[in-house]
């Protein structure tokens, strides 16, 4: 039972409380704020004042309390007058996005940081396993709740066709916040050997060596798994142990040696074909599915391909003064179709940013763009695609007399 005292000053943090219309014995919902920034104190009170649910949530988590409560005919009550309906029913969303006085200051901790956009990030140690920076990076608007989940330590899957830039988004906050970074691939022959560790005889004796997993751990540094989605079941299992934040990996083959992350260590993992990308599949040949629990673990973003605008600015931040305006739009348009062809289906392969600043890079030195499709493009795709993309690039081009 709580003392009169603490009532007080957990009513004083009130935000918005949520009763049934007309069944009392449905009790109440009290959303409050909580000690610990960015966290809200969720209490359900039975019609007798005992309180039998006490917990602290997320905003996600919150969200979807408010929308299963709606559901279930909870309306919210005024705070200062709680058997009256609100009569500023905003006032709860207004409080959630503005935030409680106190939930702002994350951003002023102690210690090195770096702001990429809007985002204040803390720095990592440096060292050699930093990825070099990219001066023509577009940090794109949807970069932003990735960033904020770096922060809070959140794991990130990001999932989009290929060549959209997942792997070096991750890369490109490593870069500017100085943290070191390890990459799988799972498709290919990565082994849970090389994942989790093994033991080897060197100069006579049996050692230990840890796997990418493990060693990212200890060291702090960030570990994508890239194309999580081809990993082979044991390395889903080995996990799935360290999705929690916090959570620590047993290492059953060096005697159950516990392995705690460091506070730097982050994980993040990059899949084409799962969750909302499924329907794309077809185009990915031995993806697997991944079960609606492991994908729970994460949180999931959809990363598709810059926009024609964006990629135009990316064109004329790598190239400089060697690429007008009107130039890099064109080829912006250009990538925009061919993967529009590629999502009908009409093309095998996906149209990169990788690709398309490879071609650009080359017709600039040989200042003729079907002569640098060669190497950059058409030998590496089919005679039927290289027919098709190079329509398209006539089509936007035109050709020469
Ligand atoms: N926002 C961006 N700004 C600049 N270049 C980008 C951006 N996004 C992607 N790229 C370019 O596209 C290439 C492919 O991206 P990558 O991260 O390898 O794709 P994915 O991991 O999705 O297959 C990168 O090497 C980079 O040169
Ligand atoms: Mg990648």
């Amino acid at each position: 039972m709580k003392s009169t005292a603490e009532n007080t000053a957990q009513d004083q943090n009130l935000l918005g409380a949520y009763r049934h219309p007309t069944d009392r014995s449905a009790g109440q919902w009290a959303v409050s704020r909580s000690d610990r920034p960015q966290l809200y104190r969720i209490e359900h009170r039975l019609a007798g004042g005992e309180v039998h649910i006490d917990t602290v949530v997320d905003l996600d988590n919150l969200k979807s309390k408010l929308r299963k409560w709606r559901r279930e005919g909870f309306v919210r009550h005024d705070a200062g007058a709680p058997d009256k309906p609100s009569a500023n029913g905003s006032a709860f969303l207004r409080d959630l996005r503005e935030g409680p006085p106190h939930a702002q200051h994350d951003a002023g901790k102690p210690g090195r940081t770096a702001a990429i956009g809007q985002v204040v990030m803390p720095l990592g140690a440096g060292g050699p396993l930093v990825p070099e920076e990219n001066p023509a990076y577009l940090f794109a608007a949807r970069s932003d709740d990735i960033l904020r989940d770096v922060v809070e330590n959140r794991r990130l899957l990001l999932i989009g066709h290929t060549g959209t830039g997942k792997t070096s988004l991750i890369e490109q906050i490593a870069a500017h916040t100085h943290q070191g970074v390890l990459r799988s691939n799972m498709n290919g022959q990565t082994t849970v050997g090389d994942f989790v560790g093994f033991w080897t005889v060197k100069g006579g004796e049996t050692i230990w060596i840890d796997g990418v997993l493990p060693t990212a751990m200890r060291e702090g540094l960030w570990l994508i798994v890239d194309e999580v989605d081809f990993a082979e079941p044991a390395i889903l299992a080995v996990l799935t142990a360290v999705l929690e934040p916090g959570g620590r990996l047993l290492l059953k083959e060096k005697g159950n040696e516990i392995v705690a992350p460091h506070p730097s260590f982050r994980l993040f993992a990059t899949a084409n074909a799962v969750g909302s990308m499924g329907q794309y599949r077809h185009l990915y040949q031995g993806a697997n599915v991944m079960n609606e629990a492991f994908l729970d673990r994460w949180r999931v973003y959809r990363i598709d391909y810059l926009s024609r605008e964006d990629e135009a600015q990316v064109l004329r931040r790598t190239f400089g003064p060697r690429i007008s305006e009107a130039m890099a739009r064109t080829l912006a348009s250009i990538a925009a179709e061919c993967r529009e062809a590629f999502m009908r289906e009409d093309l095998a392969g996906a149209f990169s940013t990788r690709r398309l600043l490879d071609w650009t890079a080359l017709m600039l030195r040989t200042k003729d763009p079907e002569t640098a499709a060669g190497p950059t493009i058409y030998s590496k795709v089919s005679a039927e695609d290289a027919r098709l993309i190079r329509s398209i690039i006539e089509h936007h081009i035109g050709v020469e007399e």
